[in-house]
């Protein structure tokens, strides 16, 4: 949503913690530079909006420190709800014109006024149906939400150059590890702590986006409520480790049924594509964000949708100097870091 040329920092702020991933570009390739992570405490985002400032920017501030980064400009993304997303048709026209025309474009597709938002836009290309027309994605944000992200990271010494969203963050993670076929439709799920973020691909471009209140949360909630837990043992018993609190077989049996519900939820929102794509079907999922790594929400997806389920890595068709990063400590962390990695891609000024 802002203009200039660098290279950017990839700031994910998540409502469990902060991920940063930098990297550099030469010859099309792009090289891992730095990556962190920071915990945020629990109430310092609640329902995508900023409730501890100070906590986030502390955070953010340390893990800066830490990695020893120059960079000055970041970019980060937001939940899709938090912004409107509208795919629009347009009469083919060129990019330059289309920033002169949108205020006035804008004002039919969003439901206060203008004034109050800021407004950016990708151009997808002509209509497939139509070549005289062409499919724009249009996307409007309160201007005092973004101002509130822009003061925390101007407090964090970073200026914010890119406010993307969180589904389109790993759509550019997948394209730049991935790549997309012609006509293959691959949904890409974030399954964070306490959200969970769809977007439906049909030969690399996005046909249907979407996000709801789920994540790894829900399954740390059913073990503390059924056991009589501590958020700190559900945690572990989530990650695969043992107390001597409970009976292991006790806590799968409740692991397993909670990631089934949550695969359930998961599945019900690539419903709403499936019930409205004729007989286009979803082909292949990838998986990114923390939760992702439960083994049992993989095999519960599986199990539900009856396609294959891919856990992706980010840092897969990155260039990695092993001697700064350790591929075993990438593989366990990388799923975490599928909105960083994408936000590190963009440049200032790409459309
Ligand atoms: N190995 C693991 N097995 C199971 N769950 C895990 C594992 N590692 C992390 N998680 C869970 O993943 C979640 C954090 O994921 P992530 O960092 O993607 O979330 P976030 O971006 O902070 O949250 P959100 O995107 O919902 O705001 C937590 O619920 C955490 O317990
Ligand atoms: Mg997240």
């Amino acid at each position: 949503m802002f203009s200039g040329k660098k290279e950017l920092l990839g700031v994910d702020i998540g409502t469990s913690s902060i991920k940063v991933v930098a990297l550099s570009e030469s010859k099309g390739v792009f090289h891992l530079e730095g990556l962190g992570s920071v915990p945020l405490p629990p109430e310092a985002i609640v329902d995508n909006s900023i409730m501890d400032a100070v906590a986030i920017t502390d955070a953010l501030t340390g893990v800066l420190e830490s990695l020893k980064l120059k960079h000055k400009g970041a970019a980060t993304s937001v939940a899709g709800h938090s912004v409107i997303i509208r795919k629009i048709q347009l009469p083919l026209m060129a990019e330059e014109e289309l920033e002169s025309q949108l205020q006035f474009e804008a004002e039919q597709y969003i439901p206060f006024d203008v004034a109050d938002v800021y407004i950016d836009f990708q151009i997808l290309g002509p209509d497939a149906k139509d070549p005289s027309q062409m499919n724009v994605i249009l996307v409007a944000a309160k201007r005092d939400f973004i101002e509130d992200y822009q003061a925390l990271f101007g407090d964090a010494g970073l200026q914010l150059r890119v406010l993307d969203i969180d589904c389109f963050a790993v759509e550019n993670m997948m394209e730049v590890n991935y790549g997309f076929l012609e006509d293959e439709i691959v949904a890409l799920v974030d399954v964070g702590a306490s959200s969970v973020s769809v977007n439906i691909l049909k030969g690399g471009e996005s046909v249907f986006t979407r996000d709801i209140q789920a994540g790894g949360n829900y399954i740390n909630e059913e073990l503390q409520k059924r056991l009589g837990l501590s958020s700190d043992v559900a945690e572990l018993l989530k990650l695969g480790q043992e107390s001597d609190e409970v009976e292991m077989e006790t806590a799968e049996a409740i692991l397993k049924e909670s990631a089934m519900s949550l695969a359930q939820d998961v599945q019900r929102s690539l419903d709403f594509f499936t019930a409205t794509a004729g007989d286009d079907k979803i082909q292949k999922v990838y998986l990114v964000g923390g939760a992702s790594k439960m083994p049992q929400l993989k095999a519960g997806m599986e199990e539900r949708m009856g396609v294959p389920v891919e856990v992706a890595d980010p840092f897969r068709g990155l260039a990695v100097n092993e001697k700064n990063f350790d591929p075993e400590y990438l593989e366990v962390v990388g799923p975490d870091f599928g909105v960083a990695v994408g936000l590190a891609t963009r440049r200032v000024g790409d459309k």
